[in-house]
């Protein structure tokens, strides 16, 4: 058998993970729910997660990738007890990157279609109504939503080919170097706009009233599913950069350092949108016609609007794109590791498989309109969405969460000996009972009520 790839460096590492954290739940859901949960205040709570939440099951998915050199799938089987199904979940998860990409390749064909049409003008003078019915024209037409997502498909699969370390590593860096620089310039331009100030103190002097307000339950709900969604946590996408990660360097430094990065451009997109609605006088907790709306609303009336919503536009698909490889990367691992295809192989099936599975989320907004998941307004792209990051992303994580504390699983001492190999920050050995015990209760909780919130 061929030698397994390997990253070639622990910057690669990092910002391979990053890139794969940093996504459409930056740059989109997280201003979204922070407008709808009231600010600043909500923010704070969602930091707290990420802290006693996110940051430990990061460093279980890492190390369990590190111990199991191989996709999620292989990882368990070379990892868990004699004659246990563990890898069972494993196959979930596989499953997840596959549903998690049936919305993610079309809306990132929408953002790849929204930077051509700033770059050429298009919003130029328009007023808010127009604004929306060019977003509402778009959902309507299937072949130019199916386009764009087979641009973005082909994209991320060129990419793919080109192996690991020579092109996902080289481009992802890339990429993630850029978006810091675009995103950087575009709050520093938000912030300065007259009237920004308003928008600024929204997002960051905490007022409790909001929270109260909106229910402080659900804000709390709201905060723990965005750690989780952001942070990529659950069906084995981190895990596999653990698999290609080096054992120079200890996991629990390095997720801190993905954790930072993938919480500043969150912080960096609050930094660029409340300010701009505000200074414009647009309302900005809208939910997710943020992006597709009130944002070409706000750029149509800037100075040089067009050309700010071009690289806009741009930093957005870049974050998408980042994302799209590495979970493409993960599937494409499965395929390699378990089923013994070559890269090109597992490219080209991968490629034929995703033009049928992207089509129900497209279709759902026009032909199949009329099938409404969870009542008006909702549809095929929600349910996606929902069994993507309301079941598989959590009950994913408490697997691991489980298999790393439990002595019927991987266990508690396996798990830390491979997290603390290396050099840099050890795992705080001191919080096992939290751990094992109350880490799982938490998530269990979020994820019954989840989905109690949205199926009544
Ligand atoms: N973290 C990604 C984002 O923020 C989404 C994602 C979830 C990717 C789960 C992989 C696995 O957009």
């Amino acid at each position: 058998m061929a030698e397994r790839e390997t990253l070639s460096s622990r910057l690669g590492f990092i910002l391979l993970s990053a890139g794969c954290a940093i996504g459409l739940g930056n740059v989109w859901r997280f201003p979204y729910i922070t407008g709808r949960y009231g600010g600043a205040a909500f923010v704070l709570i969602y930091l707290v997660f990420l802290v006693i939440l996110g940051l430990p099951v990061m460093v279980m998915e890492f190390s369990i990738g590190r111990a199991g050199k191989q996709n999620i799938v292989g990882a368990y089987r070379n990892t868990e007890p004699k004659g246990s199904k563990w890898h069972i979940a494993g196959g979930f998860a596989v499953f997840g990157n596959y549903m998690l990409l049936s919305f993610y390749i079309p809306i990132t064909g929408w953002l790849l279609y929204y930077f051509l049409s700033s770059l050429t003008g298009t919003f130029r003078g328009m007023g808010t109504e127009e604004v929306g019915s060019f977003f509402n024209t778009m959902l309507s037409e299937p072949l130019l939503q199916y386009g764009w997502g087979f641009i973005a498909l082909i994209i991320t699969a060129l990419i793919a080919l080109g192996g690991l370390k020579n092109s996902v590593e080289r481009v992802s860096k890339i990429m993630m170097g850029l978006l810091f620089v675009l995103m950087i310039a575009l709050a520093i331009h938000s912030v300065s706009l007259e009237g920004a100030h308003d928008g600024l103190m929204f997002f960051i002097r905490p007022d409790v009233g909001n929270l109260v307000e909106y229910g402080l339950g659900e804000s709390l709900f709201a905060a723990m599913g965005q750690a989780f969604f952001t942070l990529s946590l659950g069906i084995g996408a981190m895990s596999i950069m653990g698999s290609y990660f080096s054992e120079k360097r200890s996991l629990t430094g390095e997720s801190v350092r993905v954790v930072c990065l993938d919480t500043s451009i969150a912080l960096l997109s609050g930094f660029i949108i409340f300010p701009a609605c505000s200074a414009f006088g647009i309302e900005a907790g809208s939910g997710p016609s943020l992006l597709f709306i009130t944002l070409p609303n706000v750029f149509a009336k800037m100075n040089a609007g067009s050309v700010w919503s071009a690289l806009f536009f741009l930093a957005m698909s870049f974050a998408a794109l980042t994302t799209l490889i590495a979970v493409f990367e993960n599937i494409l691992a499965y395929w390699m590791d378990m089923r013994g295809y070559t890269r090109r192989k597992a490219t080209l099936l991968n490629i034929v498989l995703f033009l049928f599975i992207m089509l129900p989320c497209i279709l759902g907004f026009n032909v199949l309109s009329s099938f409404k998941p969870f009542g008006e307004g909702t549809g095929i792209m929600d349910l996606e969405d929902f069994i993507v990051s309301n079941l598989l992303l959590p009950l994913g994580s408490l697997v691991m969460v489980i298999y790393c504390t439990s002595r019927y699983g991987w266990g508690w001492k396996n798990f830390l000996e491979t997290a603390d190999m290396g050099d840099g920050l050890k795992f705080p050995k001191k919080i096992r009972f939290y751990c094992a015990y109350i880490l799982p209760l938490i998530i269990l909780f979020v994820t019954i009520r989840g989905i109690i919130d949205i199926i009544f």
